[in-house]
């Protein structure tokens, strides 16, 4: 973001935590663990039967890089268009918000930022829960 009228830069601001964890790229390894742990567990598994797991992990990547505060809007479907149609049960819900600090965790995240994402996603609960 440059400033034309003055050539001055813009004032320095406290990172993202998209950038603290290191971008994209740190991101995306972040949504490989996480699906790893989904896709492992038996209580979320038959959720993810006939999905396109590619795109849903790209999706998921833009989705979790969104939430941390990167710049690129995630411009996929509603939360609640997403995933009205798959009954998610409170339970469910809280294991994988669950497996996703986990997955922080492993990444190298410090526990107080890892509360801090995890706190961000629970109003999104009321969207994806349906059961
Ligand atoms: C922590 C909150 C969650 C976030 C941020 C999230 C995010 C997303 C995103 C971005 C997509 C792709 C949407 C699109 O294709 O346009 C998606 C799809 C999906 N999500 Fe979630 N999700 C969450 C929780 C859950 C839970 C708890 C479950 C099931 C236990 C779940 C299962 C699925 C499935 C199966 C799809 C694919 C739906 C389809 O393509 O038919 N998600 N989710």
């Amino acid at each position: 973001m440059t400033d034309h009228t003055s050539g001055t830069p813009a004032p320095a601001t406290s990172p993202t935590l998209f950038e603290q964890l290191g971008g994209e790229e740190a991101v995306g390894a972040v949504v490989d663990i996480f699906y790893d742990k989904v896709l492992g567990d038996p209580d979320l598994r038959p959720y993810f039967t006939a999905v396109d797991l590619d795109g849903l992990k790209q999706h998921q990547r833009r989705f979790v890089g969104q939430a941390l505060g990167a710049t690129r809007p995630y411009s996929g479907r509603s939360m609640r268009r997403a995933h009205e149609h798959l009954a998610v049960t409170d339970d469910a819900f809280g294991k994988v918000v669950s497996h996703l600090a986990g997955a922080l965790t492993e990444a190298g995240v410090d526990e107080a930022t890892v509360g801090t994402i995890a706190q961000a996603l629970l109003p999104l609960k009321a969207d994806i829960v349906t059961a």
